[in-house]
């Protein structure tokens, strides 16, 4: 079907060998550069440590080199990612290590812009007017960092599921990046026009090789609208477009999204203006821009300041704000999702979609076949797998660890605190997606009330989520850019004091008599149930009597200095208490944490620099 309806089909036709640009492979001689150890996803880094000479280069050979040279002969890569600075350079450096490496074709997105969502999407669905499919993908983005001249760059590697590479071959990248030597590069390829759709052709030393550009956004909204698992199962629609569409198209119901001016800006205007008749007027930040704008693109309540105030929270609140609002981060696979005046937290998000997917989106009508959640997301997902009988599964931060899950057929919709959100579908976590997932649970809720009844909004959907269910009140603390040294001692220190837990309870009860008791602490440690690989070290966990929890850990993601994280939940199930403001009802614990972990002292923080 992507064959049929793909564009670059009608312009793809044979070349004559003699007709096509020759190029050479040089190798280049070259030698370690410190510090190229890929993070939570992938090697993150100033534009100037990008920029330095050989610093892509050798991540690229090294990236080769850990797949082996047969792998990556014949191969056909995916090269896109989420336009930041530095984008369209590195794309054209890749094209031409990858053409000297033996890659058979490159595809690029569209002036270089695929979501890290719809990179997943092409690796697994797309087939290429020749009939090839992707074997891999290098995705150029540092997600929600900032971007420009004086901010981040990234990359990493997905393999050949869509899923970012596991820990066995970031490493292996990450000790190639150690001894490497040389790469190989064909300087003489000229500059591809990544801008128009159409396959450029070279001849190379060992053959053929292909650069095709293609439409940036069709094949990720035609899975999204008509089809998934082509060999699998028959066609079925992961969402109900005519559903959502009846709901967005009516007058009781407003919306507003927020792309932060990231690559979700790409596909906004597609899928919920053309393809779902939402009012252009409702698309915020929605052209993609290399340094995003100046903005930080974290769609979180701090760093998206102006979907907040127009959903009528934060500073300078709007009067009339909409039904619905959503923001994503710069490579759109992270989603903000937000009532009228109402926040979602990112864990209740996963576990009411999980708790309405059967009834409310027809990919999961038949077969949701379980949930996983990261170690530091709320147990609100735990508490519906309960109840529904689903398969459970709590693993590290990180969406790589949801990839084997997934390929095992073990569980359908996974979910991060950290705004991250997607399903089986992909291999990534989908910003568009959850926006949709959302869109679906209240277009089903909706759907005798849209001749002029009253609107179930979302924050009756969450309070009846609670009433149900118990409320997980939860909140996150970061301390960004700490010094790295300081962060590492807190993190001991907080590792030592799990050996004395009757010291910790007394140092509790000297600060709040109301906290209960930490009746088990311990670092987290994960066995993949599929490979049996073991992560050690995955965040440190302080469990309380009454199911409270503190967890610390350290960001996996940042680029300078470190990031101290801590999660402080607790649970509520009387439904006439789980209504207060979270930060009130979490205080107690916030004040335990901060005094338990000497925060201050430690790190010389009076305040965290982002509440979420
Ligand atoms: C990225 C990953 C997520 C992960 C998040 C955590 O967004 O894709 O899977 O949850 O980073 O970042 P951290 O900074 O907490 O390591
Ligand atoms: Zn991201």
């Amino acid at each position: 079907l992507f064959a049929n309806l793909n564009p670059s089909a009608i312009l793809f036709s044979l070349p004559k060998i003699e007709d096509m640009v020759t190029f050479k492979i040089t190798r280049v001689e070259s030698a370690p550069i410190d510090g190229q150890k890929p993070g939570t996803s992938g090697l993150r880094k100033k534009v100037k440590v990008f920029t330095q000479p050989h610093y892509l280069h050798n991540f690229v050979q090294s990236t080769f080199n850990a797949l082996s040279a047969e792998k990556v002969k014949g191969s056909t890569l995916v090269v896109s990612g989420d336009g930041r600075y530095y984008s369209k350079d590195a794309i054209q450096i890749i094209i031409k290590m990858s053409a000297a490496n033996g890659v058979r074709r490159v595809w690029v997105g569209q002036n270089g812009l695929l979501s890290t969502p719809a990179v997943s999407a092409v690796v697994r669905e797309r087939v290429g007017a020749d009939g090839s499919k992707a074997n891999g993908a290098f995705i150029l983005t540092a997600s929600h960092n900032p971007g420009g001249p004086n901010e981040d760059f990234g990359i990493k590697y997905n393999m050949e599921n869509g899923g970012p590479a596991p820990e066995g071959i970031t490493d292996k990248i990450y000790e190639n990046t150690k001894t490497i030597k040389e790469y190989l590069i064909a300087e003489d390829l000229p500059e591809v026009d990544i801008s128009a759709i159409g396959i450029s052709n070279f001849s190379g030393p060992e053959g053929q090789f292909d650069v095709e550009v293609f439409d940036a956004a069709s094949d990720y909204v035609k899975l999204m609208k008509l089809l998934i698992k082509l060999l699998c199962y028959c066609f079925r629609s992961i969402f109900d477009f005519q559903l959502i569409q009846k709901l967005l198209t009516s007058p009781q119901f407003t919306f507003c999204y927020d792309a932060l001016s990231g690559v979700a800006g790409a596909y906004a205007k597609r899928i919920f203006v053309e393809e779902l008749g939402a009012k252009e007027s409702s698309l915020l930040n929605c052209i993609p821009k290399e340094d995003f704008g100046g903005g930080h693109p974290d769609p979180n309540l701090t760093y998206a300041k102006e979907l907040v105030s127009r959903m009528g929270l934060g500073k300078n609140p709007n009067s009339d704000p909409p039904e619905f609002g959503a923001a994503a981060d710069g490579d759109a696979d992270r989603n903000m999702i937000l009532g009228k005046r109402f926040f979602v937290t990112p864990s209740d998000s996963v576990a009411i979609i999980a708790a309405n997917a059967v009834q409310a989106i027809p990919y999961f009508s038949s077969d949701l076949k379980g949930v996983a959640r990261s170690m530091p997301t709320s147990a609100a997902l735990d508490v519906v797998a309960n109840h529904l009988n689903l398969k459970f599964f709590e693993v590290p931060t990180g969406w790589k660890f949801f990839g084997n899950l997934m390929d095992a057929g073990l569980c359908s919709i996974c979910g991060e605190e950290s705004f991250g959100t997607g399903s089986d579908h992909i291999r990534e976590k989908d910003g568009i997606w959850a926006v949709l997932a959302w869109l679906s649970i209240l277009a089903y809720k909706n759907k005798d009330n849209l001749n002029g009844g009253e609107l179930v909004t979302v924050e009756d959907i969450v309070k009846q989520h609670w009433a149900t269910f118990g409320r997980h009140y939860y909140t996150r603390y970061d301390y960004e850019n700490v010094d790295a040294g300081a962060a590492k001692e807190l993190m001991a220190y907080l590792v030592k004091m799990q050996s004395s837990l009757g010291e910790v309870n007394k140092i509790i009860k000297g600060v709040r008599s109301d906290v209960s008791n930490v009746a088990n602490a311990d670092e987290f440690e994960y066995k993949d149930p599929v490979d049996g690989s073991i992560s050690k070290h995955q965040g440190i966990r302080y469990l309380f009597e009454d199911g409270s929890r503190l967890v610390f850990r350290l960001s996996g993601t940042g680029s300078e200095g470190a990031t101290i994280r801590l999660y402080i939940e607790q649970y509520e199930k009387d439904p006439s208490k789980t209504g207060r403001d979270s930060q009130e009802a979490l205080a107690p614990l916030v004040e335990v944490a901060l005094k338990l972990s000497k925060m201050q002292e430690f790190t010389g923080r009076t305040a965290p620099t982002v509440i979420t």
